[in-house]
C-alpha cells in the first residue's frame, strides 16, 4: 500500500510526518525509529521535540537507527550526520545516548563497519517506521542510482550531483567527503512502515518517475512503490506534476 499525502506546504508536511512517528512511539512498548538527515526532515524533529516539551511525547524507551554517515567524519565534526541528529533532536528530548545508533564514519574498515551496522539494525528487532527524505537524483539515504538495488549496509561513492547539492553545508566542495555508509535499500524495505517526505519544485520530477513510473534502480525511491506500507508526504510543490 502506498499512500500519497498531499499537504500545502512545509509546515503541514512537518507536522504529519511528525504525527505518524509519533504514533509509532505511542504504540509500541519498546519503539524503534528509522530517522534520516537533510534539510527536509528539519521541520518535523522540532514538532517531535515541541511535543515533548509539552509532555506528549517520551522518548525514553525510543531506539533509533540512522540511515547514513558520511565516511572520514569524526562525531563532533559538525557536518557529520551524528552532530546534526544531536543538534536538531537528540539533544533536545529524553533519548538514552545507548539507544541512538548510526554508522560510524571513523571506522577505516568498511567491509567491518557495515557488518557492524546490519548487526545493530537487527538486532533492534526490527523497524517500525522508517523516516526518509530523497536526493534530486532519487536517491534514498545514499544509496545513489545504479544498476541493481544494494541489500545491506555498504560503503558509496557519492555522486558529483550529491556531492554539489550538499557542499552549501561545507566551507567549500573539496571538503565534503567523497564517501559514506549507508543503509541498503534492502534493510530499508524490511521496516514495517515508512514515511518519505519531498517537499519542493526541483524535486516534482523526480517525485513523478519515482512513484509513478517503472521501478528502477536508476531511481532508487521508486523500489518503495513495492513496499507494504508506505507514507509519501508532498508538499503542494513536490506534488505538481502527479
Ligand atoms: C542527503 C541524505 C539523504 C537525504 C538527501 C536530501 O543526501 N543522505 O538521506 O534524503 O540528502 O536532502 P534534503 O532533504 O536536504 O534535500
Amino acid at each position: 500500500m502506498m499512500k500519497i499525502i498531499r499537504t500545502k506546504d512545509y509546515a503541514e508536511l512537518s507536522e504529519k510526518v511528525a504525527e505518524l512517528i509519533a504514533k509509532e512511539i505511542r504504540e509500541n512498548e519498546k519503539p524503534v525509529i528509522g530517522l534520516a538527515t537533510g534539510s527536509t526532515p528539519v521541520g518535523a524533529y522540532q514538532k517531535l521535540i515541541e511535543w515533548y516539551n509539552e509532555g506528549k511525547l517520551d522518548f525514553s524507551n525510543v531506539t533509533t537507527v540512522n540511515l547514513d554517515e558520511y565516511k572520514g567524519l569524526p562525531k563532533d565534526n559538525d557536518q557529520s550526520y551524528w552532530y546534526f541528529m544531536h543538534d536538531n533532536l537528540f539533544n533536545h528530548v529524553n533519548i538514552r545516548p545507548e539507544n541512538i545508533n548510526l554508522p560510524d564514519g571513523t571506522n577505516e574498515d568498511a567491509d567491518a563497519e557495515c557488518a557492524r551496522y546490519d548487526a545493530v539494525v537487527e538486532g533492534t528487532g526490527g523497524v517500525h517506521i522508517q523516516l526518509l527524505g530523497m536526493g534530486h537524483n532519487g536517491h534514498i539515504a545514499f544509496n545513489e542510482p545504479s544498476d541493481t538495488f544494494s541489500r545491506g549496509t555498504n560503503c558509496v561513492a557519492l555522486q558529483q550531483s550529491t556531492i554539489d547539492a550538499n557542499k552549501r553545508f561545507f566551507a567549500s566542495e573539496a571538503d565534503v567527503p567523497r564517501f559514506a555508509y549507508t543503509m541498503g535499500i534492502g534493510t530499508i524495505m524490511a521496516a514495517k512502515k515508512i514515511v518519505i517526505a519531498v517537499n519542493g519544485r526541483a524535486k516534482a520530477e523526480t517525485v513523478k518517475a519515482a512513484f509513478t513510473g517503472p521501478v528502477t534502480p536508476r531511481v532508487p525511491a521508486s523500489i518503495l512503490q513495492f513496499h507494504p506500507e508506505v507514507y509519501v508526504v508532498l508538499d503542494e510543490e513536490a506534488a505538481s506534476l502527479l
